[in-house]
């Protein structure tokens, strides 16, 4: 299985600080957020990695990872995205390195209590279709920053609407996706949404549509740390006091 590390964007929820670099070069506590990133895909026993970056910083994550062996990676490959098309855009810049094998894919402003191995785990015994991590959300507020899905009577998803003004569950859809090779025949099939992204939510709808998707409900923290300054200081404070990707 291969991971797919999405660090692109403007992070403009962020500005000014991602004015002078890049989101995912601030540090989380004692690092740079990507570290988190790739502790979690490495912990979980994924060590051939793609990470997408762009725009003028993108020089940084090379000075700062080099070929990833001092992080357990054993081939680390870079993407570079010429502009913020979106989460599935950038997740397409990856086609000839997955070439074929499962994937895993993670936003790289979230971060995680414990280890996300039980999910790569489920995936890599029946790695069809999706599977996507969800996290329980009490507050609206919240919910209408995240893919909320929406479940029938077996528990299954029926749906997942971006962002929305009435959030149909209590769950939100965390940024961390397993996808079998098919994704990259759905990305090209995609139009761009109302703020002009190929939507990763609108991938999730194809295979909810095929009923090839899957989902596990994490444990403990899981945090946006891109969602805005207050989530960014609220994930460095959950870090610093109890660190992250736990076994
Ligand atoms: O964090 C979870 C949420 O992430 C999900 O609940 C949503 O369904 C999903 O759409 C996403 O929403 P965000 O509004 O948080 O996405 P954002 O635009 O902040 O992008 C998240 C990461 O994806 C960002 O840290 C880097 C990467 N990205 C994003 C864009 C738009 C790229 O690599 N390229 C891009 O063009």
């Amino acid at each position: 299985m291969k991971g797919v590390l999405l660090a692109g964007g403007t992070g403009s929820r962020l500005h000014p600080l991602t004015r002078i670099t890049n989101k995912h070069l601030l540090p989380i506590y004692d690092r740079p957020m990507i570290n988190w990133g790739i502790e979690a895909l490495v912990n979980a026993g994924i060590t051939e990695i793609m990470l997408v970056t762009g725009g003028t910083h993108a020089g940084e994550f090379l000075r700062l990872l080099g070929n990833g062996h001092e992080f357990g990676i054993d081939r680390l490959s870079y993407g570079y995205q010429e502009r913020p098309g979106g989460i599935a855009e950038a997740l397409g810049l990856a086609a000839r390195f997955v070439d074929g094998d499962p994937v895993l894919v993670m936003l790289a402003d979230n971060i995680v209590e414990n280890s996300i191995r039980p999910m790569v785990e489920a995936f890599r015994a029946d790695p069809h279709g999706a599977r996507i991590l969800l996290t329980p959300v009490e507050e609206d507020e919240h919910l209408r920053h995240l893919g909320v899905p929406t479940f029938d009577e077996e528990g299954r998803i029926v749906g997942i609407v971006e962002k929305p003004e009435h959030p149909a569950s209590k769950f939100g859809v965390t940024g961390i996706y397993c996808y079998d090779a098919d994704v990259f025949d759905v990305i090209p099939t995609l139009v761009p949404s109302g703020r002009g992204e190929l939507e990763i939510t609108d991938v999730n709808n194809h295979y909810i549509a095929q009923g090839a998707m899957a989902y596990d409900v994490l444990e403990g923290f899981w945090g946006d740390a891109g969602e805005s300054i207050d989530a960014y200081y609220a994930v460095n404070d959950f870090v610093r006091r109890n660190g992250a990707n736990k076994d």
